[in-house]
């Protein structure tokens, strides 16, 4: 069986000021949204991380960063540790984005050593994983994602992979307005659930223009238990509409 209940995470990339992530909190908080039935977590930019983690604190609000170094500190110029972001009140972290593999230069190895090194300090990661526009017109999105997810948990035992979510978002669906229909995304999550040991224990969620109007489809679907989305989650009121349709909708 999969984790019942439904994530809904909201990367911020690199938007808001301190005020602005801090009215957002306030604002969501007063919208009320359910989160005895669903999981909601924002990813706000460092700077505002834990402005947004006292603004969240004693509601059941999750906070993660975007992403991190494996180190606990050292001469890293520029970086964030595991450590500095649960000093932020950060229990989530993303991994592997495609837009850092693109402009940052991530590998496979070093986002594999990250999701060790959130594990081993109690960060709950997820995992990105997407093709590009070329690799899914030539047919190759399964190699292309089964080999990113074994990479990324190489070396992880199957009771660790089961604590990770992986997310499934294909490149050339993000920000496009163009998201991948449910039924194929369904298909392709179905396969990278059977690529590793302990992924058939987690959650994986679709990401790439998920909308408050069609993340119910996407949920609805076996192998998707929740959504990242980008845009969509900047608006508190659309944050909210995103976290009621993924609970009205979510089969397992
Ligand atoms: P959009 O929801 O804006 O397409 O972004 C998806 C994404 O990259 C989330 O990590």
């Amino acid at each position: 069986m999969h984790a019942a209940r439904a994530l809904v995470a909201g990367n911020w990339k690199m938007h808001k000021t301190i005020a602005e992530s801090t009215a957002f909190v306030r604002e969501l908080l007063a919208l009320e949204p359910d989160f005895d039935a669903i999981d909601a977590v924002i990813f706000p930019p460092f700077t505002a991380l834990a402005a947004a983690g006292e603004a969240l604190r004693g509601s059941l609000l999750g906070l993660g960063g975007q992403t991190m170094n494996d180190a606990d500190s050292g001469a890293f110029t520029g970086e964030i540790s595991p450590l500095m972001l649960l000093d932020c009140g950060a229990h989530w972290v993303i991994l592997g984005h495609s837009e850092r593999r693109a402009s940052c230069g991530e590998t496979d190895a070093a986002i594999n050593r990250k999701v060790h090194a959130a594990l081993r300090l109690g960060l709950t990661p997820i995992v990105a994983v997407g093709e590009s526009a070329a690799d899914h017109a030539a047919g190759r999105t399964h190699d292309h994602v089964v080999l990113q997810t074994s990479a990324a948990f190489d070396g992880v035992t199957p009771d660790d992979v089961a604590r990770c979510v992986v997310a499934y978002e294909p490149i050339w669906a993000i920000g496009t307005g163009l998201s991948d229909s449910p039924a194929a995304a369904n298909n392709v999550m179905a396969q990278i659930r059977g690529s590793v040991s302990g992924l058939e224990r987690t959650r994986i969620l679709y990401g790439g223009s998920v909308k408050p109007d069609n993340i119910g489809q996407f949920v609805a679907q076996p192998h998707i238990d929740g959504a990242l989305v980008g845009g969509a989650s900047l608006g508190a009121q659309s944050f909210a509409d995103l976290i009621a349709n993924a609970r009205v909708n979510a089969t397992r």
